[in-house]
């Protein structure tokens, strides 16, 4: 696998590498992203990941000084995973770049309470799609609303780029994978396992869906002391709060607080 440890010496060899199948990522390497290395491995393309930590996108900067950073292990997994390529910039990546303002339904669920959070991630992208010219990008769709919002990044501005979305990947609890799990002690991560299983008690009953239900499956949350962001169930494209399981799909998201980490977690419901 070569590294690059820059953008200049990713530049210098950028035109001899053919097609590209892209997985951005900010490190902390799990099964959740190898995950993502393997969808890729679908297509004949060479696979190239990035590894940093966008600033841009942490609107607390304990959160983003907390952000565990293990790049050794990081780089031996992707090795490991038979990616091609990892690019690892420096800071100097945010001199100049062009700004880009996220659409209105970037200010519900993880944007209510992470003012210009999605701004964040869609300039970091837009660079790094500006830089590599992927033929492909590969996403994980925990992160949907990302997952989502960069999809019609790409569409709304023709760009040559097709997405696909990974399913999520998650311990046998049910907890799913993410850098931040990292961040919790035992005693945590057996409570951060009822965001999902509240998830499943919400599909499950999906026929009684409405918002007292919903609300009430927060309170069973809370009685764990776990700190709710939104738990709510909500229209797949626009995020509008919904309840109408008769006639369409919908997606049940959630971001809480375990202790001190932010997780976010989602599921989608088939209509009735
Ligand atoms: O999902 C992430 O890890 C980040 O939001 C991304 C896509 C790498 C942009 O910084």
């Amino acid at each position: 696998m070569k590294i690059f440890n820059s953008i200049q010496e990713f530049n210098k060899v950028k035109d001899d590498l053919g097609k590209l199948s892209f997985i951005p990522t900010m490190g902390n390497l799990h099964r959740g992203h190898t995950s993502l290395v393997d969808i890729a491995k679908q297509f004949n393309n060479k696979i190239i990941a990035s590894i940093y930590v966008n600033k841009l996108q942490f609107n607390d900067n304990n959160d983003y000084l907390r952000y565990p950073k293990t790049l050794d292990a990081d780089i031996k997994l992707l090795e490991k995973h038979g990616c091609d390529y990892v690019l690892i910039p420096d800071d100097s990546i945010l001199e100049n770049i062009q700004t880009i303002k996220a659409p209105l339904k970037s200010q519900k669920l993880c944007g209510k309470n992470r003012p210009g959070h999605f701004d964040g991630v869609l300039t970091i992208l837009n660079e790094f799609f500006r830089i590599i010219g992927p033929d492909i990008v590969v996403f994980g769709k925990k992160d949907y609303q990302q997952f989502i919002l960069v999809r019609d990044f790409i569409n709304d501005n023709n760009l040559n780029i097709k997405i696909i979305g990974g399913n999520t990947i998650r311990e046998s609890s049910g907890l799913a994978l993410s850098s931040r799990n990292n961040l919790l002690s035992d005693q945590e991560k057996v409570i951060a396992a009822k965001l999902y299983e509240a998830l499943n008690d919400i599909e499950s009953q999906k026929s009684n869906l409405d918002l007292n239900f919903v609300n009430s499956k927060k309170d069973y949350l809370e009685s764990f002391g776990i700190n709710i962001d939104y738990l709510i169930s909500c229209d797949p494209e626009s995020f509008q709060e919904s309840y109408d399981i008769k006639n369409k799909d919908l997606l049940i998201a959630i971001a809480a607080y375990v202790g001190k980490v932010r997780l976010i977690d989602n599921l989608k419901l088939t209509k009735l």
